[in-house]
């Protein structure tokens, strides 16, 4: 099916396309999502087929209160519980044994499904409003860029989808932290997201981090995802990209232009160094550079304390596995 892709404002429109197994772009407060009726087997396979997204692949559940989390679960162990009263809505995805409300496609077979609550408040209204969860992976297509405005949405899914709600630009710009529970209720971070580490063990006291669970496909485990087209390094904050590169270069750099380079080539995350902004703006700024058709990107570092962590760990995943190679 093809449509002519509108980007507006009418949440109605929004829940008539879903209510009808279409697929709608969503804002939320991490990137924007590409949503479909969870409990629609059919609505659920078409996310899989519009984002080429491999079907080992689960998606994230999105409700709009605790409530219907524990609706969708056989238990919510007490630690879930005390990071979704936390943090929720908010960027943080628990990943908990599912019941057999939701059809297997959405976890693609697993027994655990991941939920969370965005707070983007058009899409909370929405979720309200609607008598179905909705799955939601990020709007683009699988191991490129993340979209963080609604332009992204539409240059990644024109024609594929019939509306993108617009919802401005993200305001956090990473995407949800996934934490699941150990058998013994330790906390385990399986993706680090927008809640850190530290700000997770202020509530529950232990956490670990891991890997994805075994059998999943995980951002990261393809050797390039985030990535723009435009072939990308990563170079430490130190580096004077100027002499390292005779090819028309972007940067993409955290606080300070480059010298030598034009000012017009390069994007600054946070021009007064703060990482929450530089997080805000880091998929904006890689579309941005990456729509320049540059012969390459330089992406600088940020500090790696925080949020910086986790840019740094994005970027890397975006980037060559290669080092730049300076003359
Ligand atoms: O911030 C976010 O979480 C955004 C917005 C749109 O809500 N969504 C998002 O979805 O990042 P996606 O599909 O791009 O990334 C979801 C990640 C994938 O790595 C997937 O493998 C993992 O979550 N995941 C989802 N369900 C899972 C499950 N049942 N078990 C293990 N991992 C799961
Ligand atoms: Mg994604």
């Amino acid at each position: 099916m093809r449509y002519q892709t509108v980007i507006g404002n009418d949440i109605d429109v929004a829940i008539s396309y879903l209510e009808g197994d279409a697929l709608v772009g969503l804002p939320t407060e991490t990137v924007y999502g590409l949503a479909a009726n969870a409990f629609s087997e059919k609505a659920v396979a078409s996310v899989f087929a519009v984002k080429q997204r491999p079907a080992n692949n689960p998606l994230i559940v999105h409700v709009d209160r605790i409530a219907e989390v524990k609706q969708l679960v056989q238990e919510m162990p007490e630690m879930a519980e005390a990071l979704l009263e936390h943090f929720a809505p908010g960027p943080i995805t628990v990943l908990l044994k599912k019941n057999a409300l939701l059809p297997p496609n959405v976890t693609a077979g697993r027994f655990e499904v991941a939920i969370r609550i965005p707070s983007h408040p058009q899409t909370l209204e929405l979720l309200r409003r609607i008598d179905f969860p909705l799955v939601m992976p990020s709007a683009n297509l699988h191991t490129t860029i993340s979209p963080t405005h609604p332009q992204h949405v539409l240059k990644n899914f024109y024609g594929a989808i019939p509306y993108i709600l617009d919802g401005g630009p993200c305001e956090v710009g990473l995407e949800s932290t996934i934490v699941g529970f150990d058998p013994d209720g330790v906390p385990v971070i399986y993706r680090q997201g927008a809640i850190t580490e530290e700000e997770i063990r202020l509530v529950t006291g232990a956490v670990r981090v891991k890997g994805m669970p075994a059998g999943v496909t995980l951002p990261g485990s393809a050797p390039l995802h985030y990535a723009p087209r435009t072939r990308t390094f990563l170079v430490s904050a130190s580096t004077a990209v100027e002499t390292a590169v005779p090819h028309r270069t972007g940067v993409l750099s955290f606080k300070n232009y480059h010298p030598g380079i034009p000012q017009a080539n390069q994007f600054i995350l946070s021009n007064r160094g703060d990482l929450r902004e530089a997080a805000r703006n880091l998929y904006r700024g890689l579309h941005h550079l990456d729509e320049q058709n540059f012969d390459l990107i330089i992406a600088e570092e940020c500090p790696p304390q925080g949020l910086g962590r986790i840019i740094n760990e994005r970027l890397r995943r975006a980037a060559h596995p290669e080092p730049l190679r300076i003359a």
